[in-house]
């Protein structure tokens, strides 16, 4: 069986208990230790797991823990920075959920501080990065396989949520506690992947609405427009109030079009690239021809949730140096992203990137400070702590 590297979990909410279920199954993870404001949360484990383990609600003791070396952070965002800094800080390796931090300026305090420690494994929870359709499309863009890409088109509308999912926890959907709405909670995953496969915009225009479905004070639609240095340009459209949504990638390249829906790829591949077809064409209204190609995926790996592949891919890390499928510090990307689009939108500015950090920031800070929202959990958007609780 190997060695087994010794797991801690802080945030046994949701998410944080389905990882606990996984560090109990997966082969190179025990789990030592977890963590929670909350002592009922530990109710959720197993009793005989939790005879096993230690149960604190002191993030301090916790990390004392004999035998913990890493620390999954598997609470709300804002916290996200501070809890996997102190991990590091005692020398553990660490996970952390997505977004890594609420704004770009969390994000930049994080890195800066994972940097101090090259002797650690730093991830994030990117998921999604394991699904076999976006290995592959991943592989398609790199390998040069599309050629130039013109535009992308992302419609991730099938997040839809209900009312009472908002209900049932006082930090979500507020400034104060989450810090946004679908670009800071479900779309994290998409907003990575966008910058994964093609890179970073120059420019980003977005509108976004705030409430437009739900009793909420943060963004639950939004459309944005991308343009990027090389001259592609991006659509993104999300949110979390229609039903039945949509999740559909659409990529227009030289080489033909990809569409990405439903786990499969479809490629229709031009039998000449389309920028030489446009100028060689002796039709004035001839149609490109082109190939319907199958794309072979790459086999999903059999009784593991995405979840459990990263968890597993940083346990090997640690073990053996395996590369990481999602390195803390690219982290950074899809939120500035998100921080972008939601800048633009509610600013109704077009914001040209890099974001500035200090200023998005501040503009948040002004959000959490105005907020009105009776469920709002009052948090210093540019300088957050988590001290009240440990
Ligand atoms: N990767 C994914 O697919 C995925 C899916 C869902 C949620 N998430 C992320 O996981 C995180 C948690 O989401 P959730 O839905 O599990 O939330 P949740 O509200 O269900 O659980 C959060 C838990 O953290 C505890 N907590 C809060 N602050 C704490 C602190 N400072 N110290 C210790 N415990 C604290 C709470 O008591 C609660 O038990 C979020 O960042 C979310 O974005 C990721």
């Amino acid at each position: 069986m190997g060695k087994k590297v010794g797991f801690g979990v802080v945030g046994i909410g949701n998410m944080g208990n389905s990882h606990v279920i996984s560090m109990n199954i997966l082969p190179h993870t025990e789990l030592v230790a977890v963590c929670d404001r909350n002592p009922d949360a530990f109710n959720k484990i197993d009793e005989k797991v939790r005879a096993k383990i230690k149960c604190t609600t002191d993030y301090e003791e916790f990390l004392q823990t004999p035998g913990l070396e890493a620390v999954l952070v598997a609470v709300p965002h804002y916290d996200h920075p501070d809890l996997a800094i102190a991990a590091m800080e005692h020398g553990k390796h660490v996970i952390v959920e997505k977004p890594i931090a609420v704004h770009k300026a969390e994000a930049e305090r994080l890195i800066a501080a994972a940097r101090k420690h090259p002797e650690l494994i730093k991830s994030a929870m990117f998921n999604q990065r394991t699904l076999p359709a976006h290995v592959k499309l991943k592989q398609l863009i790199d390998s040069g396989a599309l050629g130039k890409i013109f535009r992308v088109n992302w419609i991730i509308t099938d997040w839809f949520r209900s009312q009472m999912y908002y209900d049932s926890g006082d930090w979500r959907a507020t400034w104060g506690g989450e810090g946004g709405g679908v670009l800071l909670n479900q779309c994290p995953h998409q907003l990575d992947l966008m910058q994964w496969f093609f890179g970073m915009p120059k420019m980003v225009s977005a509108r976004v609405c705030i409430g437009k479905y739900h009793d909420i004070e943060v963004e639950d639609d939004v459309n944005a427009y991308l343009e990027y240095a090389d001259g592609m340009t991006g659509n993104f459209i999300t949110s979390t109030g229609e039903a039945p949504g949509t999740n559909r990638l659409e990529v227009m390249a030289d080489w033909g079009r990809v569409i990405l829906e439903n786990g499969k790829i479809e490629f229709k591949r031009n039998e000449i690239p389309c920028l030489e077809y446009t100028r060689t064409s002796t039709k004035s209204f001839g149609k490109q021809p082109f190939w319907d190609c199958s794309v072979n995926l790459p086999p999903a790996v059999p009784g593991r949730s995405g979840h459990q592949l990263v968890i597993e891919n940083v346990a090997n890390a640690i073990i053996n140096g395996t590369e990481l499928i999602a390195p803390l510090e690219e982290g950074i990307n899809g939120l500035e992203l998100g921080n972008a689009i939601l800048m633009s939108g509610l600013l109704k500015q077009d914001v040209v990137l890099p974001v500035d950090s200090a200023k998005y920031a501040g503009m948040l800070a002004d959000l959490v400070k105005n907020s009105t929202h009776s469920r709002k959990v009052i948090r210093q958007a540019d300088n957050s702590s988590f001290s009240s609780s440990h």
